[in-house]
């Protein structure tokens, strides 16, 4: 359950006498956990994304007062004024911690001297080569060991393969000649943000830590405790690390089950999704996934290859894995031989085609579009010839992404113009959608969600992908 506004209100008097008493180094355990009692720990948490600021959110509504670093120097300016750039954090919230001294961003990593506990939450993408890119990982830790200081506790954050907290961030940081568990104290806990989701908040899903030692342990624990609802210590960075690995490569290779049996019921003549409902009423031992036009977002798309990474290290291949992202991959490709099919049976071809992709996040009710599949299908079709316009509610216009440039803007919905396409093309399921009315008023729908569903008439007109 998320903190109530009440409880950030009572923290600001907790930030003033915090400023004074954290000043002094946190040097043994003991003055640790006093401190983290009193909320004299100074919260510096790096990397303002979608994980970063439900973190800072997270700790200032527990008291604590936060320093939000980010290399991003507009995204600083913007938190600074007040201004919140995403959706599920509202922007009245970073003026209340900011109004009550709770909450300061930055962009100099100096500032970073000034706190006790620096937990990390830059990203953790893939190279060209599908290797973990662990570029941001790397420089943060330059910059936190640049300011590193005794008593200070590092939390990695970002999801990661097993190893990287004792085997790159250590020796970074014991590059200043401080050591880890002796003069600074480390751990690894993972982030498992779910944003959009509205039955759990960063308090209420649970946090696993692992500590670099004992001290480091008790540490981030007794920090993450007062913080959160519950937290599960395990035995080491290690596992901590490799237990969010285990969490997306289940997704995944579930993902991928689903999206093969999706493809083969449709050959056989039946509706995978009345299937999923039918299984889902089996008490115990069977747990729904559900297909889709393939892998989205900045975590089960990429993750999972961390573990493939490290795998042959050890000389072993990770073949779930390899076939989960064989599969997810090729569901792009499927949903077009789909609308092809379609498109057909009306004596058309996806070339000069006008298709309407609905929804560009890659999945409902939020507003984040990295590694969305509707961005893939709209350069396919677009190759091929189709003219190409999109709806989201949650994303105006397509940003500038690292491989990406459609440069187009959210076209508005109106029955004449539903009409106007050969097709409409249902990517993401939003909830903002009134699908009767959507479908009342295309000529052909192509859905990749079964967000059609309870759609009563003209159903003859939609197709499933
Ligand atoms: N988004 C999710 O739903 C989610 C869920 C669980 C875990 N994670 C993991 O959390 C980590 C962060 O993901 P995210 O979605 O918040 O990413 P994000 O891109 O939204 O945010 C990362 C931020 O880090 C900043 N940054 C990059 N290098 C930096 C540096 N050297 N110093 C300071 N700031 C720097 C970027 O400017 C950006 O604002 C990743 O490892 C991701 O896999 C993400």
């Amino acid at each position: 359950m998320a903190r109530s506004p009440d409880r950030l209100r009572n923290s600001s008097r907790r930030a003033t006498r915090m400023k004074s008493e954290s000043r002094r180094p946190l040097l043994s355990e003991e003055r640790w956990l006093e401190a983290v009692e009193n909320r004299a720990v100074h919260v510096g948490v790096v990397g303002m994304g979608y994980v970063g600021l439900p973190l800072m959110r997270t700790f200032c509504a527990a008291g604590f007062c936060c320093t939000g670093f980010d290399v991003d120097s507009a995204k600083v300016a913007k938190l600074n004024a007040g201004r919140s750039y995403i959706k599920h954090i509202p922007s009245s919230l970073i003026k209340q911690v900011i109004r009550n001294g709770l909450f300061t961003a930055t962009d100099d990593p100096a500032s970073l001297k000034a706190c006790d506990a620096i937990l990390v939450c830059v990203p953790t993408p893939l190279t060209e080569s599908r290797d973990p890119d662990m570029r941001f990982v790397e420089n943060t830790t330059h910059l936190i060991a640049d300011h590193l200081r005794r008593g200070q506790l590092i939390v990695l954050e970002s999801t990661t393969y097993p190893g990287t907290t004792r085997e790159l961030v250590k020796p970074i940081l014991e590059s200043t000649g401080l050591k880890a568990e002796t003069d600074f104290y480390l751990a690894f806990s993972p982030e498992r943000e779910d944003p959009g989701r509205e039955d759990y908040t960063t308090e209420s899903i649970p946090k696993v830590v692992g500590g670099h030692g004992p001290g480091s342990l008790k540490i981030a624990l007794a920090l993450y405790d007062a913080a959160v609802d519950k937290t599960v210590p395990v035995s080491s960075c290690e596992v901590a690390e490799a237990c969010k690995i285990l969490e997306n490569v289940y997704r995944s290779v579930n993902i991928a089950m689903i999206n093969e049996l999706k493809v083969l019921f449709d050959r056989i003549g039946i509706d995978v999704w009345e299937v999923i409902e039918a299984a889902s009423t089996k008490p115990f031992g069977f747990q729904a996934f559900y297909p889709g036009p393939g892998l989205g977002g900045h975590c089960i798309p990429i993750d999972p290859f961390y573990l493939t990474w490290k795998a042959r290290q050890y000389g072993m291949t990770t073949r779930f894995i390899e076939l989960a992202g064989e599969i997810n991959t090729l569901m792009p490709e499927y949903v077009i031989a789909k609308l092809a099919e379609a498109l057909n049976t009306k004596r058309k071809a996806i070339r000069g085609s006008k298709i309407l992709v609905l929804g560009l996040a890659y999945k409902k009710n939020i507003d984040d579009i990295r590694e969305s599949p509707s961005i893939e299908i709209i350069e396919r079709l677009q190759e091929r010839g189709a003219k190409v316009d999109y709806n989201d509610p949650h994303v105006p216009r397509t940003p500038k992404q690292r491989k990406h440039d459609l440069g187009m803007r959210s076209k508005r919905l109106s029955e004449k113009m539903l009409g106007s396409y050969n097709c409409v093309l249902i990517a993401t399921d939003h909830a903002a959608y009134d699908y009767d009315w959507i479908v009342r008023h295309a000529r052909l729908v192509l859905d990749t969600r079964n967000a059609t569903a309870n759609v009563k008439t003209g159903r003859k007109r939609i197709v499933k992908a």
